[in-house]
């Protein structure tokens, strides 16, 4: 990540954060639109879920440019998504509904320089969990 896309990812996030139970609801709109599989697999409370999201989500934000200090979190989360038979092709379809859900939510603020220090970001993250659920035999 470049300093300028750490910028956009942080102060997109503080606008997004300012609605979080909607703007959840909008990202899980649109995942469960893109792939209408991925449904099942969210067992508990939506909403809840949706908190959980948005909390961990302003953990990577504010931690994005040095991820390596959250390598532990970011690892046991990616052990957790195995558990939840979450699969490696399920993080191509988050990630766009990630960036749908930007689309939305920021309307003209979404601009191709958001969207793509955003995409970097969400590259990033996804990359290192995938990476880490990898060798995992439960
Ligand atoms: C950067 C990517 C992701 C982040 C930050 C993230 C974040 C989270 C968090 C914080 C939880 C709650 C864990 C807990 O209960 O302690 C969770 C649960 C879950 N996530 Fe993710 N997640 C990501 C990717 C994915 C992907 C790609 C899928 C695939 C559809 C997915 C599906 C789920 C499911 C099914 C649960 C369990 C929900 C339930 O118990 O009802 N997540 N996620």
């Amino acid at each position: 990540m470049t300093p300028e896309e750490t910028k956009r990812v942080q102060e997109t996030f503080k606008r997004l954060e300012a609605d979080m139970d909607h703007v959840a609801a909008v990202f899980y709109e649109r995942l469960f639109a893109l792939d209408p599989s991925l449904r099942d697999l969210f067992r508990g409370d939506l909403e809840e879920q949706g908190r959980k999201l948005m909390t961990m989500l302003k953990m990577l934000t504010k931690a994005i440019d040095e991820l390596y200090a959250i390598m532990p979190a970011i690892e046991n989360l990616a052990f957790q998504h195995v558990r939840y038979h979450v699969k490696p092709a399920d993080y191509d379809t988050f990630g766009k509904a990630l960036i749908e859900m930007l689309e939305l939510e920021l309307g003209a603020d979404c601009t191709p320089e958001v969207k793509a220090a955003w995409q970097q970001a969400y590259t990033e993250i996804s990359s290192l969990m995938k990476e880490a659920a990898k060798d995992v035999v439960w």
